[in-house]
């Protein structure tokens, strides 16, 4: 049950260490430090094309293994929301690898989904954390995530399971398609088993975290940004304030700002940006500093380096361990979380049953 927590959402978030390493534990094998999927009855190497599809936040882990699995083994991959993708009738690549991600297994669009790939000869892969959901008895291939149940209406501890899953899916395919030699996967295995200490030294912000909220909590609307792999954790902290604190949150891939969104910019609209130091980085400064011009305030969520670089002047910051891009999604979900859960905590919301949301939406 909840604990010592006063909610769910704040237990689920605080057993993502736990449940990461559990889920983990089931696809690295730390004895020779490689990557491993269960048993499947078709030929991983064999595939050069994949469609990913799902609802909410699961569509926004998707996201994050479109640019994975894109990146490390070369793998195309079209993405889409389940309740488009089924009404389009896409056209399916041959040979190609559908992916459905469901906390639930049985979201009614995603099921849909899987139905209409499954009879056009794709070979099914699910990401679930019910093992015995409809999708994970469908699929041809079963991920289980391993996250136990996920009680809050908002996703959390799933969400950073399913990216653990999807780095592992990542590396995998990238290692059969002769994308990443044995030296690349074991320092990928090495950064994934430093994923759960990583999530600790991210929850160790919970305090700063809640303080800040207090400043944003008065706010209409707030925006997100990030770039990258780090765009869709834009996109899940924006869902994550909206579902729980009714505040108004849009995010954005930051270089998309000055192509609509900057007109909103004022001091009253916080702008959360999330950008671990890397290549990048000095894009995602440009962007800070348009938003600033405009009188706009800024919380930068980024590690050491990325803070001395671009922390002054900032609303607030957070800092983050430096950390493999390969796990930064993993790690950032973390801040995004909290935040949403104490600007809800602020106003005095239902944070486990917001209003008009359920758990699993088994309806289209
Ligand atoms: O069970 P599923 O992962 O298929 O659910 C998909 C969405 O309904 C779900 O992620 C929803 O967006 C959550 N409320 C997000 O916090």
């Amino acid at each position: 049950e909840r604990g010592n927590y006063r909610h769910f959402m704040q237990k689920e978030i605080f057993e993502q260490p736990t449940v990461v390493a559990q889920t983990l534990s089931s696809y690295v094998r730390q004895a020779d430090q490689t990557v491993a999927l269960p048993q499947m009855d078709f030929d991983l190497s064999s595939i050069d094309r994949m469609t990913i599809v799902a609802c909410g936040t699961s569509y926004y882990a998707g996201m994050v293994g479109r640019y994975w699995i894109e990146q490390f083994a070369r793998v195309p991959v079209d993405i889409d929301v389940a309740s488009e993708f089924r009404y389009r009738e896409p056209p399916l690549p041959k040979g190609g690898l559908a992916l459905f991600i469901s906390q639930s297994g049985e979201t009614a669009d995603t099921l849909a989904a899987l139905r209409y790939c499954k009879a056009r000869g794709q070979t099914i892969a699910a990401i679930v954390n019910v093992p015995t959901s409809t999708m994970a008895r469908e699929a041809d291939l079963l991920l289980p995530i391993h996250a136990g149940p996920e009680i809050g209406v908002a996703s959390t501890k799933a969400f950073t399971c399913q990216l653990a899953v999807l780095a592992a899916l990542a590396a995998k395919l990238a290692v059969v398609k002769g994308q990443m030699q044995r030296a690349e996967e074991q320092e990928v295995v090495r950064h994934l088993l430093e994923a759960p200490a990583c999530l600790n030294q991210a929850l160790d912000h919970d305090d700063d975290i809640a303080a800040m909220a207090h400043t944003i909590a008065p706010a209409r609307d707030v925006l997100y940004l990030g770039r990258g792999a780090d765009f869709p954790m834009a996109l899940e902290g924006a869902l994550k304030l909206k579902e729980i604190s009714y505040i108004h949150a849009e995010g954005y891939a930051s270089g998309e700002m000055k192509h609509g969104p900057i007109a909103l910019i004022d001091e009253d609209v916080p702008v959360v940006v999330i950008a671990p130091s890397g290549p990048l980085f000095e894009k995602t400064v440009s962007n800070m500093q348009e938003v600033r011009a405009r009188g706009g305030q800024v919380v930068l969520i980024s590690d050491a380096d990325g803070l001395a670089e671009a922390g002054e002047g900032c609303l607030a910051t957070i800092e983050m361990p430096k950390v493999h891009p390969l796990i930064a999604p993993l790690v950032y979900a973390v801040p995004v979380q909290l935040l949403a859960y104490h600007v809800a905590l602020v106003k005095g919301t239902d944070v486990d049953q917001p209003r008009n949301l359920a758990k699993s939406v088994t309806v289209e």
